[in-house]
């Protein structure tokens, strides 16, 4: 077998980590802003413990998709859905 098929492969998927994370940049303080503006009327941060902000995130994100039927209406962008996601995974109070 020849290593080059192999690098070839694995590059662009590490790349593409990468930079969704960096891109992505979740910023906990934003998020327990956008938590307290928007959600901490009916939710606490504790009601999200044990959660991962992946999860948390791909949950919201089909909140405000209408996939998932939730009791308000969410107007999120994506930005504040993984900033949201991300404040309420690190448990922060
Ligand atoms: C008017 C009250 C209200 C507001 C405001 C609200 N929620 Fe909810 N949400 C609920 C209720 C009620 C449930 C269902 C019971 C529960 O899981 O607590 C729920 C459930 C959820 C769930 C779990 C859904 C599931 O199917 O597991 C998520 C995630 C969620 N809300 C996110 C948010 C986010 C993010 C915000 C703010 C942007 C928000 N909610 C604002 C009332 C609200």
């Amino acid at each position: 077998m020849r290593a080059m098929p192999r690098v070839v492969i694995t590059l662009p998927i590490l790349l593409a980590g990468f930079v969704t994370a960096v891109a992505h940049g979740a910023d906990v303080q934003a998020g327990r802003r956008a938590a307290q503006a928007k959600c901490a009327q009916c939710h606490e941060a504790d009601d999200w413990e044990g959660e991962g902000a992946a999860s948390l995130e791909s949950l919201i994100q089909d909140i405000v998709a209408g996939k998932v039927k939730h009791k308000a209406k969410l107007d999120l962008t994506p930005a504040e859905i993984s900033n949201i996601a991300a404040y309420w995974a690190a448990g922060v109070k």
